[in-house]
């Protein structure tokens, strides 16, 4: 049977570089589930779908195709907001829901499992992971870190604009009725505040490795 790493985690606390470690480590294949999400809200931007029209968004959501994944336009700030509004409406999550259940009970040829990292995984997309994890850090370095992301792709933007989407960002992801983001209950808390990625990288795969080992 495939494993699966579930990870979950608040905008920018380091989940999707952990993972992303974790699976080369592991030799599991890698899903961003934060880009499904993106390329939703990138397709919204462009066809300037109202972000309250569930009908409309949740179209757009079923026509996503896996190589839009990949557009490099989807790391933007404006798509990553984008990307939380559609994330409300439990149509367009529905949509999303069977492609992210396949990749990891059929993570692909030569995978012996699956990391998927998000905000519902270990809650509602792999209630059954063998691994989860929640990762978390304190808003302020959050936000410098994203900030410094951001400028890495040459976005004009400001600290203080970015630590108020982090604020406005987490509320709505911890709040919206459907998949809020929360730890699962079993999962592992790793706060990345203080720590450097390889200091996280090394806890991380630690406690994964002890609890695939006791399968
Ligand atoms: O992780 P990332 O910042 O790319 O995610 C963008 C947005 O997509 C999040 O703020 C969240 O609202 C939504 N998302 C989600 N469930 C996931 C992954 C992302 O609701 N599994």
């Amino acid at each position: 049977m495939s494993k699966v790493i579930a990870i979950d985690g608040t905008f920018a606390s380091g989940k999707g570089t952990l993972a992303k470690r974790l699976a080369t480590y592991f030799g599991y294949a890698y899903l961003d589930t934060g880009k499904l999400y993106r390329a939703v809200g990138a397709r919204a931007l462009e066809a300037k779908a109202n972000f309250d029209d569930t009908k409309t968004l949740a179209k757009l959501a079923t026509i996503i195709k896996p190589k839009e994944l990949d557009n490099p336009v989807l790391k933007s700030g404006a798509v990553g907001a984008a990307a939380s509004k559609v994330a409300v409406h439990a149509e367009v999550r529905a949509a999303l829901y069977n492609f992210q259940r396949n990749f990891a009970a059929h993570p692909g040829k030569g995978f012996m499992g699956a990391v998927l990292d998000g905000r519902d995984i270990g809650t509602i997309i792999c209630p059954d992971a063998d691994v989860k994890l929640y990762i978390d850090a304190k808003p302020e370095v959050r936000a410098e870190r994203r900030y410094k992301e951001l400028l890495s792709y040459g976005e004009d933007i400001t600290l203080a604009n970015v630590a108020a989407d982090l604020k406005e960002r987490d509320h709505r992801d911890q709040n919206r009725t459907e998949a809020p983001l929360k730890p699962a209950v079993n999962a592992h808390l790793l706060d990345t505040t203080n720590l450097s990625i390889d200091a996280a990288f090394e806890r991380a795969k630690a406690l994964a490795e002890t609890i695939l080992s006791q399968k």
